[in-house]
């Protein structure tokens, strides 16, 4: 097992699975700018060693996943809109769209703001019972700015994904259900087990079609049928001829 500590992002490579552990228990892991640097550098350790072959990201500590963007950080010096800045000058969810590896999200407790935009950005997202999410944002005077705005109606609908930007209001585990913003719900004391096994699933798969899957669906989304078809057959194709 290869680990690595950063101030608040922990790093375990184990048999093929990353483990990402958001690592600010006593604040709810909020997302500040630490967090950013720390997950940039993470991400692209997974994006460069091929040992890496399915991600699992989860938080620390009983209450949350996250709690989304640190406040703490907006409102003072830096103001909002530099601390913003600061986040857009590192692409992390540039980059971590870009990785065509597969990623499962392992979420309970508070999954808020950006905790909910990073579970979009994961393929597979399992919750415990005691989840809650919601997109506070507007409420707070701002709009999402880790492609919540963007995955969100892609993945739910842009109806259901309206209504939970626009209204900031939370949700229950089981409503999440419901609006397909997550795959699965299971107990809590099951939550880290199921979704290691899964990526252990996803790991133990050849690297190459499900770099090719992923592909696939996230370049075809937003191309006409017809293209989305040929982008198909040119990826199947490529590994057909696999030597
Ligand atoms: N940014 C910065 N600090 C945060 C935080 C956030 N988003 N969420 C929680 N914290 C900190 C609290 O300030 C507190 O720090 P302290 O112990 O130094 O005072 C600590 O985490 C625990 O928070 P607390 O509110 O006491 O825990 P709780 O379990 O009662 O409530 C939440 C948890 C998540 C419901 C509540 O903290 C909250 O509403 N946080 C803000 C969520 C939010 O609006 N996020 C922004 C999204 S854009």
């Amino acid at each position: 097992m290869v680990s690595s500590a950063f101030e608040t992002v922990l790093l375990n490579v184990d048999r093929g699975v990353a483990h990402v552990l958001l690592d600010r228990p006593d604040k709810r892991n909020a997302f500040n700018v630490q967090m950013r640097d720390d997950l940039f550098q993470v991400l692209e350790a997974i994006r460069d060693d091929p040992e890496v072959r399915a991600v699992l990201i989860s938080g620390a500590g009983e209450q949350a996943f996250c709690a989304g963007a640190d406040l703490s950080e907006f409102g003072t010096a830096p103001s909002q809109a530099i601390a913003r800045q600061g986040r857009w000058e590192r692409d992390v969810w540039g980059l971590w769209a870009s990785i065509h590896k597969p990623f499962v999200a392992a979420m309970h407790g508070y999954v808020l703001g950006s905790g909910v935009e990073m579970a979009m950005l994961c393929d597979l997202r399992i919750a415990s019972e005691d989840a809650v999410f919601g997109l506070p944002e507007v409420g707070l005077g701002m709009i999402p700015a880790a492609g919540g705005t963007q995955t969100l109606p892609r993945i739910l609908g842009v109806a259901p994904a309206l209504d939970l930007l626009l209204t900031g209001r939370r949700i229950a585990a089981g409503e999440a259900l419901d609006l397909g913003l997550v795959h699965r719900v299971v107990a809590k004391e099951r939550l880290w087990e199921t979704a290691g096994e899964l990526a252990e699933q996803l790991a133990a798969r050849d690297p190459q079609l499900m770099s090719a899957a992923k592909t696939a669906v996230s370049q075809g989304t937003d191309i006409p049928l017809e293209a989305g078809l040929a982008l198909e057959r040119r990826l199947a194709l490529r590994l057909a001829l696999r030597s």
